[in-house]
């Protein structure tokens, strides 16, 4: 069970404004939301982790303009923190080399059992450091400080941690909670237009799998969570927290249910591989197009009214974000290619692709034994001659 509450009086932070708990048996820990909570990481981690020398490690885009504030904090609290280290941003620093090093660089800082790692940065540097977290002197500590909208609403709950190896992305990696997330709803601010939409899109992605009145609530109000409002962008991220923190609570290592986590994304991975995993496509975005394909793939199955199908290509689209692959520099001619890639998603079992469908809005359920056929029109419709 999740629940979403006010901060107890003894966290000192009056400007937080909620707190997700992600419960797991004796893993469990609080994701605090809210404005103004970088400035009051010091004190919510002295709460929390009391005593305990801190590493902090930021994203090095991220770094000049939020990683000051949050060392500042730290001293204010009274904390031990080493010099912090710098990963450079991207894609490419999920990798065993980038790995090796920032293993180097903590053992550097003179880091024992109790050094607790500070994740400063996106989905990138929240998956490097927990990865080098979970094997650091056979498992440190850490906290997650995501700075994407994407990484609050997704890569900063549940766990997930690891790096891209030649074979394919997040292949290598290990399941290690933080000890704590610190969600400041003020940092995404400073991410360009085209990144934070990608993180709308997988806030769509939690009212697409079990929660239809939070869909048809960012149909009226999405753009205003999007735009900046603050009580929306809490809303709509604390609420995506709670159904993550709800999924990840009922199966943290997912035997079952975490796969619907996936809706989107064995269509979405698909295309990030064949354009590159590059700025072409953006996961984000990749989500969405895969989102709207797999309740196309719905409807014309018969599972979901094709007026739901609609629907989420209508959101999607009304907010900015693409919903086919028409202007991604492929044609139909790949969809040969991108039916062997769906072939080696992390999905498939005994050679037939698992893909999330639905059978109607929040709707959405594992399905195997789809026709590949007809899995190859819906992409061939999505993509130009
Ligand atoms: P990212 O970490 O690469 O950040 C995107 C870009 O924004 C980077 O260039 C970064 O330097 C910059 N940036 C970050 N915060 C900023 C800010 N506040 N202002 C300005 N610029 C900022 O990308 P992401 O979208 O956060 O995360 C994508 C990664 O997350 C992928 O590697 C994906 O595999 C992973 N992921 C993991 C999980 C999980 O459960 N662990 C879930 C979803 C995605
Ligand atoms: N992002 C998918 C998961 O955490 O399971």
């Amino acid at each position: 069970m999740t629940v979403a509450r006010q901060p107890p009086p003894h966290a000192k932070v009056d400007t937080v404004s909620r707190i997700v708990r992600v419960d797991l048996d004796g893993r469990g820990y609080d994701i605090v939301l809210g404005s103004g909570v970088l400035d009051q990481a010091g004190a919510l981690i002295a709460d929390r982790l009391p005593g305990r020398p801190l590493i902090p490690i930021a994203d090095a885009s991220v770094a000049p303009l939020y990683l000051d504030r949050l060392t500042a904090s730290l001293k204010g609290a009274g904390l031990r923190q080493a010099a912090p280290i710098m990963v450079p941003s991207g894609e490419g620093s999920k990798s065993f080399e980038r790995l090796a090093d920032l293993l180097d660089q903590i053992l550097e800082r003179g880091a024992e059992r109790r050094t607790v790692l500070l994740a400063l940065g996106g989905g990138v540097v929240g998956d490097l450091v927990g990865f080098a977290a979970s094997i650091a002197l056979r498992g440190l500590d850490f906290v997650q400080i995501p700075t994407t909208l994407l990484a609050q609403v997704d890569s900063a709950v549940g766990g997930k941690t690891g790096i891209n190896v030649r074979q394919g992305k997040n292949l290598v990696g290990a399941f290690h909670q933080p000890r704590l997330t610190l969600s400041d709803l003020d940092l995404p601010s400073t991410l360009p237009r085209r990144e934070l939409l990608a993180g709308y899109a997988e806030i769509v992605k939690y009212g697409l799998i079990d929660r239809p009145d939070f869909f048809a609530w960012l149909e009226t109000t999405g753009q205003e969570a999007l735009d900046g409002d603050r009580a929306a962008r809490l809303h709509a991220v604390a609420t995506s927290c709670e159904a993550k923190a709800a999924i990840v609570a009922s199966d943290e290592r997912e035997t079952g249910l975490r796969a619907l986590l996936n809706l989107g994304h064995t269509f979405g991975h698909a295309l990030e591989a064949e354009t590159g995993y590059g700025p072409t496509l953006l996961h984000g975005e990749a989500v969405a197009i895969g989102m709207v394909m797999a309740f196309d793939l719905s409807a014309r199955l018969g599972f979901c009214p094709a007026a739901d199908a609609a629907r989420v290509r209508m959101h999607l689209s009304a907010v900015g974000l693409p919903v086919d692959a028409r202007s991604l520099g492929l044609d139909q001619g790949c969809v040969p290619r991108l039916m062997e890639r769906m072939q080696r998603d992390k999905k498939v079992k005994d050679g037939s692709i698992g893909f999330i469908l639905a059978d109607g809005l929040g709707k959405a359920r594992l399905v195997s034994g789809i026709p590949p056929q007809q899995v190859a029109e819906i992409l061939a419709a999505s993509l130009p001659l």
